[in-house]
């Protein structure tokens, strides 16, 4: 058997840890402790979505919803499938505030609450606003296997789990979420769990109609526990709030790929959050937000 010096093990070791370093998946910058968390699978859903979406041979095109953006369902030849979002205030602003979102569930332990997300070309025309080589944001399909919040009958919804509904409600709050009706939930079918779409009318914008999130108490699918104390959340939660509204705005910034101002806005609730607890910072939040639309 060879002989290998200490020294030469040593090197061997660090020279593999630099390479694993080097092509692991990029959180972005700055991420430590609780925000660091998650991070590389937010990278790892879009890696593969950029390649199903390379791969993808359009079958059908149909166009869905689009009051606030133009929303088109991809289905392929595999039976793949693919949401391409033309967002209200572009393509930039949604996938910004999108991934900010994506990367606050992943902290959140929850990175399948919100889809991945990507700006990529199109082989082919989509639409009379689509030519083939534009860019545009392909969002992952949720499946089959859910169903929109405005359709799920009320015992599927009963079995969202109280962790869900928080977890749901700090990204709705840390957000401000502006259009969270049912519509913009998606349920799966045994109600195990839930996604969160829709991501544009958050981080301080505030054009058009205005709802209280279905997720917060007393919503649709709202949470239930006390949440009167921070310390009502569960610790890796408070984790996470206290990390964001401990770190300064860069570091917020360049985590969450936001600006300054939005930035803010997550700091400004997070530390809300730590000071009266998730139920009364929703309350004041919701009290900002002024005439509210019926609940839908
Ligand atoms: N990631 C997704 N997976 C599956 N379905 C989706 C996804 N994103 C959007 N949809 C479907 O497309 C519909 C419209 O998308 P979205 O809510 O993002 O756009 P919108 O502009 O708000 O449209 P509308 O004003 O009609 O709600 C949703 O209600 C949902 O049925
Ligand atoms: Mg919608």
């Amino acid at each position: 058997m060879t002989r290998v010096s200490p020294l030469v093990q040593r090197r061997t070791a660090l020279a593999v840890a630099a390479l694993v370093v080097a092509f692991a998946p990029r959180p972005s910058i700055g991420a430590r402790g609780p925000l660091a968390r998650g991070l590389p699978e937010v990278n790892e859903a879009q890696q593969t979505l950029k390649q199903q979406w390379k791969a993808v041979q359009i079958k059908r095109i149909k166009a869905l919803g689009g009051k606030s953006a133009a929303v088109l369902e991809i289905k392929g030849e595999q039976d793949d499938r693919f949401i391409v979002r033309r967002p209200r205030r572009g393509i930039e602003h949604g996938l910004r505030v999108s991934i900010a979102q994506h990367r606050l569930a992943a902290q959140l332990d929850a990175v399948e609450m919100i889809p991945a997300a990507i700006v990529a070309k199109t082989a082919a025309q989509l639409d009379a606003n689509t030519p083939a080589g534009a860019d545009v944001m392909v969002v992952a399909h949720a499946g089959k296997q859910y169903v929109g919040g405005d359709t799920a009958a009320p015992a599927v919804i009963a079995h969202i789990p109280e962790r869900q509904r928080v977890v749901a409600a700090i990204i709705d709050l840390l957000a401000e979420q502006q259009d969270r009706k049912s519509a913009n939930i998606l349920v799966e079918r045994t109600g195990k769990s839930m996604m969160l779409i829709d991501p544009d009318k958050t981080f301080g914008q505030r054009h058009g109609a205005k709802y209280r999130s279905q997720v917060f108490h007393g919503g649709k699918m709202g949470f239930s526990s006390a949440q009167a104390r921070f310390e009502d959340l569960d610790p890796d939660l408070q984790g996470v709030v206290d990390a964001i509204a401990r770190a300064p705005l860069p570091e917020l910034e360049s985590i969450y790929g936001l600006q300054q101002a939005e930035a803010k806005v997550m700091s400004d609730r997070a530390k809300r959050i730590r000071q009266v607890g998730l139920r009364a910072a929703i309350d004041e939040y919701v009290t900002s937000l002024g005439a509210l639309h019926a609940p839908e």
